[in-house]
Order: C-alpha cells, then structure tokens, then sequence
C-alpha cells in the first residue's frame, strides 16, 4: 500500500537525486488535462533543460497518433523538457525506452521488453507509451518533450479499453509498486541514458537488442498501403526494416506494427 514516503511531491521526487539537469526542476500537478501541453508551453518560454512536469492524474491524456492515453492516479505520467541538438532527434525514443526498462528491471526486477515504435509490453502487454513533441527551427530543434506514462498501481479491470491489452507494474509483480520509486529511477536513467547517447551508440543496441519486433510477422502501414513481412531489423536512425515475403525491403520512418500469429 502506499505510505507518506510515497507522496509525489516536488521534494519526494527532485530531493538527493544526484543527477546533472534531469529533474533539477520539478512541477508537480494534482491534476491535468496533459502534461504534453504544460510542458511545451514552459519549453517555449525557455525553461531550463531537464525541468519535468508530473502530473497526478490527466484528463485527456494524448497517445500517439491521436489516441487517448488513460492516466489515472496509480500511473506515472510526465514529460521532461530537452533542447537537445538536431543529430540526437532519433535517439531521444531510444533512450526513452531503454531508461523505462532500466527503472521496471531496477525496482521490480521484472524484464520488459521494446515493441517498434514506442511500446514497452511485460508478458505481451502495454505497461508504458512515449510520445515525443517538438518544434524544428530552420535546421535546429526549439524543443523536444519527451512523455512518458507508466502504467504503475491501478485495476486495468476497470477501463474496458485497454483491460485485455495493457497491464500494471503492480500486476505483474504481485504486489504494490512506488510511483515515486518509479519516477526517480526513471530519471536518473533517463539521464545517463541521454549523455551516453551524445557520442556512442551503445543506447541504439541495447535499443535494437531488446527489440521484441525483431524477427516477427507483422503488419505495417506506409500511407495508404499495408505491407506484410518479418522484421529484419531497426536501424540506427530508428526506422523499422521489414522483409516482404517477396523478398522487398520497406524502410518504415513512423506508424505502427501489428504482430501477426
Ligand atoms: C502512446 O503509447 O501512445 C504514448 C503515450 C504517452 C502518454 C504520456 S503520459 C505523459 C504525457 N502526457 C500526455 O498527455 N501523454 C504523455
């Protein structure tokens, strides 16, 4: 069950936290419609870099490609504010996705795994999103909000939408898990994550490495068309290789994948 320690206050969560930037600033919201929108707001009026904004719970919580993203309270949901430099664009859902697995291994211990573009699935199921926002100036990023929704300690059971496809970090571990332990391993890593990834490529493999698409029978839209094949591969600039069954190479930049039987 949940203590005072688990409160998600700005102390609670920046306090000793020992990173350089990352969560140096933190807002925190008993309620929002979206974190999204007060975080590109506060980016462009030139925050500093690594100020993140919590919120309790969100009314209308945004998902890619227009959906809505369920965000009671018992889920994790932020969105950290980046200036990063333009060649670090397609890192930044990587080491989205690595700093996720990194915080679920570290406080539950439980292995999760990176569904091609931004899903992180436990035992076939979505436990987190990532939903990045920006703006592009002549050759320059203004900004890049990095969201984030952790599906920590709430009953799936209750929102039909998502009961059979979407899990907690809860239900798969048995017992209560701290949003608050949640949220500062997540930050920490998020940090070391995006340092690393300024020169290496290390954050792309361990990216590709845990790549549950990897070798599966998909389905993937390119506009209008929609291509069957297996997943060759991800690519360093995070694009996704399918092999038709004829032999074709399709390069996919964005959209989504449905795994085939
Ligand atoms: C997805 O899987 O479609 C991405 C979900 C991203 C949800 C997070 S929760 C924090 C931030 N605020 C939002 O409204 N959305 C993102």
């Amino acid at each position: 069950m949940p203590t005072e320690k688990d409160i998600l206050s700005v102390n609670n969560i920046s306090n000793k936290l020992g990173t350089r930037f990352i969560g140096k600033r933190v807002v925190v919201y008993p309620q929002l419609a979206s974190t999204m929108e007060i975080a590109k707001i506060a980016a462009s009026n030139g925050v500093p870099e690594g100020t993140v904004i919590v919120a309790e719970e969100q009314m209308s919580g945004k998902g890619r490609l227009d959906r809505i993203w369920i965000s009671p309270k018992g889920c994790v949901t932020l969105s950290i504010i980046l200036y990063p430099d333009i060649k670090h664009l397609p890192s930044l859902i990587m080491v989205a996705s690595v700093a996720i697995m990194h915080a679920i291994k570290k406080i539950t211990g439980l292995k999760a795994v990176i569904k091609w573009p931004n899903d992180i699935l436990i035992n076939g199921k979505k436990v987190a999103g990532i939903l990045i926002e920006g703006t592009i100036q002549h050759i320059n990023v203004g900004y890049a909000v990095i969201g984030i929704g952790l599906n920590v300690d709430f009953n799936v059971k209750d929102y039909p939408e998502i009961a059979e496809i979407a899990t907690t970090l809860s239900d798969e571990k048995g017992k209560y898990v701290s949003r608050l332990d949640i949220i500062r391993t997540l930050l920490v890593e998020f940090e070391k994550l995006y340092l690393s990834a300024r020169d290496k490529d290390i954050v792309y493999r361990e990216w590709r490495d845990n790549m549950d698409t990897i070798g599966k029978k998909v389905s993937a839209k390119s506009g209008s068309i929609v291509y069957e094949g297996i997943v060759d591969t991800v690519a360093e600039d995070g694009s996704l290789i399918l092999k038709t069954s004829n032999g074709e190479i399709i390069n996919f930049t964005a959209g989504d994948v449905t795994l085939l039987k």
